[in-house]
C-alpha cells in the first residue's frame, strides 16, 4: 500500500505463484505509471490508483500486507492502519515500516488503530 514505483512487487509476485494476486495501490499517477513498467510481464500483479485512508480493495481478502514508507506521507495514519486491517483476513501478516525522521506519529498511531480495530 503506497506502492510507489513498484520495487517491492516482483519478489511477492513470484511468491504468490500463478494462481495468486499482488495488489499495488498509490494515489501519485507518475509512481503508477512507473509501478506499471517495472511490472509489465507480470500477471499475478494488479496496480490500482487508491488513497491508503479508502483503499479500493474488498474487506478480508488480503493475505499479506506491507506499507513500507508511508504513513509519515498521510494525513491520519491511524486511519490507513485501520485500513489494512479491514482489508486483511483473520491470521493475516501487516508489514509496517517508516523512516526515522517522522517516527513518532506513525507510532501514536499505531497505538491508537490497535486500540480501536
Ligand atoms: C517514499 S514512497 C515509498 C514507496 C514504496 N512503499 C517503497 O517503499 O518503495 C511513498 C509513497 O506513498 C505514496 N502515498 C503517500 N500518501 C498516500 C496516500 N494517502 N494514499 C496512497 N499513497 C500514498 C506516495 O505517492 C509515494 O509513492
Amino acid at each position: 500500500m503506497g506502492c510507489g514505483p513498484g520495487t517491492d512487487l516482483p519478489a511477492p509476485a513470484e511468491r504468490v505463484g500463478d494462481s495468486g494476486t499482488v495488489i499495488g495501490v498509490d494515489r501519485d499517477q507518475a509512481m503508477l505509471t512507473r509501478a506499471r513498467e517495472r511490472t509489465d510481464g507480470l500477471h499475478q500483479v494488479e496496480i490500482g490508483e487508491g488513497d491508503v485512508h479508502d483503499l479500493p480493495v474488498e474487506p478480508g481478502t488480503v493475505d499479506r500486507a506491507k506499507i513500507d514508507r508511508v504513513l509519515m506521507h498521510v494525513a491520519e495514519p491511524a486511519d490507513a492502519l485501520a485500513q489494512l486491517h479491514r482489508v486483511t483476513r483473520p491470521g493475516a501478516r501487516i508489514g509496517l515500516c517508516s523512516a526515522r525522521r517522522a517516527t513518532l506519529r506513525p507510532i501514536v498511531a499505531l497505538r491508537t488503530a490497535f486500540s480501536v480495530v
